[in-house]
């Protein structure tokens, strides 16, 4: 067998864990409260079948969504980003900084190709979303974590690490944050803002459960209070329209995005135009307003449901946040009880059957932090079963504390 790249080696830990995660979420017999796919029932399958009879067609646009492209994207789409997306946010931007991707991720993929070289320093919530690190260490970055609190990223501490590492970039997860569910006040997101001009360093705004908000004050992206072009906004039509989509995109400055131009060209020339036209078409057709609130509602039942039912079934001594849209919420156990041993009882004992993502993975620090922590990922799953699911899981950690 021929040698694997150095930047294999370097992924290893994170790449085990996100294999993990997807191994759970294809067990049928789990209530699994691990994945962060959306629910299935907000998935607009209807109207895309309408949208896809009637534009697939040589006469409409059927040549467009089956040739090649633009490199920055379908431009009704990214006027769509702009008008309905962003200026809502009170972000004003220009189509000609949009670039459309392959789902958010790829905005992270492509920022990581213009400002990483290997050994750099990548500033990480601690806790954070791990697929995101698993990107960043496959350009052989060195990730560390950032304290958080309620109100999200600390920026003492933000400020102090900056000065301490002279990092290359700052990665957010600003509202409704994977893992933990926080956001991130409006105070701290000026002082981010401020910090990555003051520093001269990239703030990576990742911001994919924004538009899911369905209790509590919206809040203006960072990118709304940069007046330096540091921050770069990446964003995600995964979890309003269709994660199977690959849809997402990346919104930053004139300088910035020439370079993502020559970085996507290099990449992937442009992504899939196909689902480019039907999801401008499903926004340029209104149906996104009622949609979305569709999504909102559904998510705000399962929110309160899980949150009720921690509330009712873990034991006396658990900490958990209350998350304001999004898909997931933070239970912290009392006891020392250890979720990542936990987890394997949970998944196979037949009297639980429940999966979760165990909190140790998130934190880039090691050590054990993290790891009497647990993500609970509500979305995709139906309020009855979020009943049983919790209460089984509630049971088994009382259970623990009473051996
Ligand atoms: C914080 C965060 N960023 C990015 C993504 C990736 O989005 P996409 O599926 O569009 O690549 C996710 C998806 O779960 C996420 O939680």
């Amino acid at each position: 067998m021929s040698r694997f790249a150095e930047r294999m080696k370097t992924m290893e830990k994170s790449a085990k864990i996100i294999r993990n995660l997807f191994g759970a979420m294809n067990d049928p017999d789990l209530i699994s409260f691990g994945g962060g796919a959306p629910a299935k029932e907000a998935l607009p399958i209807d109207i895309v079948r309408e949208i896809t009879n009637e534009v697939m067609r040589t006469d409409k646009r059927g040549v467009e969504a089956l040739q090649y492209g633009n490199v920055m994207g379908l431009l009704d789409l990214r006027e769509v980003v702009v008008s309905e997306l962003l200026a809502p946010k009170g972000v004003k931007a220009k189509a000609d900084n949009i670039l459309i991707t392959s789902g958010g991720l790829e905005g992270m993929n492509l920022l990581c190709q213009l400002f990483i070289d290997p050994g750099d320093v990548i500033l990480v919530e601690s806790p954070t979303f791990v697929h995101c690190v698993e990107i960043f260490e496959m350009f052989q970055a060195k990730c560390i974590g950032v304290d958080m609190d309620n109100d999200g990223m600390i920026p003492e501490d933000l400020e102090a690490k900056i000065m301490k590492y002279k990092p290359k970039m700052v990665y957010v997860i600003p509202t409704f944050q994977n893992p933990s569910g926080r956001t991130l006040s409006l105070e701290r997101r000026k002082r981010v803002a401020e910090l990555g001009s003051k520093y001269d360093v990239i703030i990576l705004e990742d911001d994919p459960y924004r538009d899911i908000r369905y209790s509590g004050v919206d809040l203006k992206p960072i990118k709304a209070f940069d007046e330096t072009g540091h921050t770069v906004l990446a964003n995600s039509f995964s979890k309003i329209f269709s994660p199977g989509s690959r849809l997402g995109y990346v919104f930053a400055s004139d300088e910035v995005t020439t370079k993502l131009f020559d970085a996507k060209t290099a990449t992937n020339s442009h992504t899939s135009m196909l689902p480019q036209v039907i999801c401008a078409e499903f926004f340029k057709r209104g149906y996104y307003p009622a949609h979305h609130k569709m999504i909102c509602d559904l998510y705000r039942e399962r929110r309160d449901t899980m949150i009720e039912c921690i509330d009712a079934f873990f034991p006396k001594g658990t900490k958990r946040t209350f998350p304001d849209g999004g898909l997931f919420t933070w239970a912290e156990l009392p006891g020392g009880i250890n979720t990542t041993d936990l987890l394997v009882e949970a998944t196979s004992n037949p009297n639980v059957k429940v999966a979760y993502v165990a909190g140790e993975g998130f934190f880039v620090e090691g050590g054990g932090k993290g790891n009497n922590c647990m993500r609970l990922s509500f979305g995709a799953v139906a309020p009855e079963k979020i009943k049983i699911g919790a209460k089984n899981l509630g049971d088994l950690i009382s259970s623990k504390l009473k051996e």
